[in-house]
């Protein structure tokens, strides 16, 4: 006998991610700035709970860190996930129940927003059973925004044009971060602007070979002085107290420290576990408090969980 298996609930879980190296060219007519990028996804993820109910329209309910901060109508980008997924494959979208669990945090340059997206996009194909392949999904991806793709691939990879076309980097042996959140956000359109006005030239669009091998080699102590990341300065000059930050992990004992994506959180690559144990005791005692996170990349992309 077969039975038939109705899934009614489904849950998926989405990482954050960091950018190991971040090329940022000059913008360009649409107002997108070409990228060459080599992403992290880290041990820091969002939950996604999708489900059915009778009756019509979306119901967003966001629970966990800086849930007050998140837009819960039409413009939270799991919505737009939904409805462009149910538009694409003509599905009737009757009552649909979002639940997003943030560990990640919102405005922090670690692709929080493009997660929720990712795992909606994964979820409601599970929930509505669309036959949809991984290239369909990772073009819908693409369509709501420039990390949403590598939020469904992730691990270690470089990412190019908006960040979109994705390639896997073959990376050896785990690498130990510690993140310090900041309570208030940074609009990612902002730094972009102020890039513009400190480097209308925008910067060579290339991934430095060190750190492609130093990630092969799997060595930090070579990955780190490899790290870069072309926004810092543009965040640095909205928010000028990051930079004492910075400093103050590597005081710590961090290998180095640098902004995550457009920022405001910064991430400090560690040798080891014990050294990040350390490193974000300190940081956490010297004022970071609560805001402070160990973190392991690279962590898997979005997965379903039931
Ligand atoms: O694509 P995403 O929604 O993540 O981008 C947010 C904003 O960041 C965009 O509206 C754009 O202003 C800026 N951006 C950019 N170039 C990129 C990615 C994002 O200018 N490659």
């Amino acid at each position: 006998m077969v039975s038939e298996v109705v899934v009614n609930r489904v849950v998926v879980r989405v990482p954050a991610k960091i950018n190991l190296s971040l090329a940022v060219g000059a913008r360009a007519a649409d107002g997108y700035h070409p990228l060459a990028t080599v992403f992290e996804a880290v041990s820091l993820f969002d939950e996604v709970h999708a489900e059915e109910f009778d009756g019509d329209g979306i119901d967003v309910l966001v629970a966990g860190a800086g849930a007050e901060s998140v837009p819960t109508g039409e413009d939270n980008l799991a919505v737009r996930a939904a409805r462009l997924l149910a538009e694409r494959y003509d599905i009737e979208l009757a009552g649909l129940a979002l639940t997003l669990r943030k560990a990640i945090p919102t405005a922090g340059g670690m692709a929080g927003g493009s997660a929720d997206a990712a795992g909606t996009l994964l979820a409601c194909s599970v929930l509505w059973d669309i036959d949809i392949d991984a290239d369909e999904m990772r073009d819908l991806a693409a369509e709501l925004g420039s990390d949403v793709p590598f939020a469904l691939l992730g691990g270690t990879a470089i990412g190019t044009g908006r960040g979109t076309e994705l390639v896997p980097v073959l990376s050896r042996g785990r690498r130990h971060w510690v993140l310090v959140f900041d309570n208030d956000g940074l609009s990612t359109a902002d730094v972009y602007r102020r890039y513009d006005e400190l480097r209308p030239k925008g910067s060579e669009l290339a991934v430095p070979d060190e750190l492609m091998n130093a990630l092969t080699a799997g060595s930090v102590v070579d990955l780190a002085p490899a790290l870069r990341n072309d926004l810092a300065e543009a965040a640095i000059d909205l928010r000028p107290d990051l930079e004492d930050l910075l400093a103050r992990g590597v005081e710590a004992g961090a290998l180095a420290g640098m902004i995550s994506g457009s920022g405001p959180t910064c991430a400090f690559l560690c040798r080891d576990e014990s050294t990040a144990i350390d490193v974000s005791g300190r940081l956490a005692r010297d004022g970071a408090g609560d805001r402070v996170r160990r973190v392991v990349g690279p962590a898997h992309g979005a997965r379903l969980l039931g």
